[in-house]
């Protein structure tokens, strides 16, 4: 009898991990989905249930927490997941100088450390059977300072480094690790971080299911980072090739969303 695949979904209740949740429970993973609104998770491993017959568990964890960190790596190192997709994140909408120490620990406890534990959680298990994969969701913000006085993008630069790194130390053992960088797409981070997006040209949005569509199909390929859309490709080329000088001019010209028109960033 052969067994079915498991996965566990961060974030998988709004956005890009509701997408992941969605394809993989099309392509017949059962799933573990982690958020935090109790209600919302269970509303949305019934309906993944439903629509596609597979098992789903919702678990409750606020990753920005040790103990929500800790509940989920102990799932991960007891249960045998084939696929972990680290993809709960979140940016600030403050600038770097008005910001404040625990708003700053927040974001880097969610979009770096919960990455680095749960990953480390997920690994052993994976190389043991000599098979698994995890995919941290990125940014294509990462790959230069794009937005400034923000640290988002220093938190993005370290988990496509860090996926990267781990990626290439676990893949003779039959394990992949790959970071998937989406430029802007359309789902709730933008509003809960209290971003204003009205500037920003219909053309430069992507689709959440496209994206976990072309992030999944390089996952297959064995990508390390996958940048999906051409027109984001292009971006991230820029970002890692064009000098330096002119990157950082174009940066301080468009000055983000953040902090736009505010003297002391
Ligand atoms: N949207 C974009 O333009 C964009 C672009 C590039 C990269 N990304 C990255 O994509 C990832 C997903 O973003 P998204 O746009 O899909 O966001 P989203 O629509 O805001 O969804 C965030 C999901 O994460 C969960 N979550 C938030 N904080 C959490 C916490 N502390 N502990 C556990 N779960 C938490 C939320 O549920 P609860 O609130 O119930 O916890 C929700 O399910 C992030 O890593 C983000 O940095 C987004």
């Amino acid at each position: 009898m052969s067994q079915s695949r498991t996965a566990l979904v961060t974030g998988a209740t709004a956005g890009i991990g509701a997408a992941f949740a969605r394809h993989l429970a099309k392509a017949g993973y059962d799933l573990t989905i982690v958020a935090r609104d109790e209600a919302r998770l269970a509303e949305t491993a019934e309906r993944l249930a439903g629509e596609h017959g597979v098992a789903v568990k919702p678990v409750t964890a606020d990753l920005v927490t040790d103990d929500g960190r800790a509940g989920v790596q102990e799932l991960l190192r007891a249960g045998q997941i084939d696929l972990l997709v680290n993809n709960a994140g979140m940016s600030l909408n403050t600038p770097f100088l008005r910001s404040t120490t625990e708003g700053e620990e927040r974001l880097l406890a969610l979009n770096v450390h919960a990455v680095m534990a749960l990953t480390l959680a997920a690994l052993p298990g994976m190389v043991e059977r000599r098979a698994g994969a995890v995919v941290n969701v990125s940014s294509v913000a990462g790959f230069g300072a794009g937005m400034p006085g923000s640290t988002y993008p220093a938190s993005k630069a370290w988990v496509t480094n860090f996926s990267e790194s781990v990626g290439l130390s676990v893949r003779p053992f039959g394990v992949r690790v790959m970071a998937l960088c989406p430029g802007y797409v359309r789902t709730e981070f933008h509003d809960r971080a209290g971003i204003n997006t009205s500037g920003t040209p219909d053309w430069l949005w992507l689709d959440a299911d496209a994206v976990v569509a072309d992030g999944m199909a390089d996952l297959r390929k064995g990508k390390y980072v996958s940048v999906p859309t051409w027109k984001y490709k292009l971006a991230a080329f820029g970002l890692k090739h064009l000098p330096r000088p002119l990157i950082q001019r174009v940066a301080r010209d468009t000055r983000g969303r953040i902090g736009r028109n505010d003297p002391q960033v």
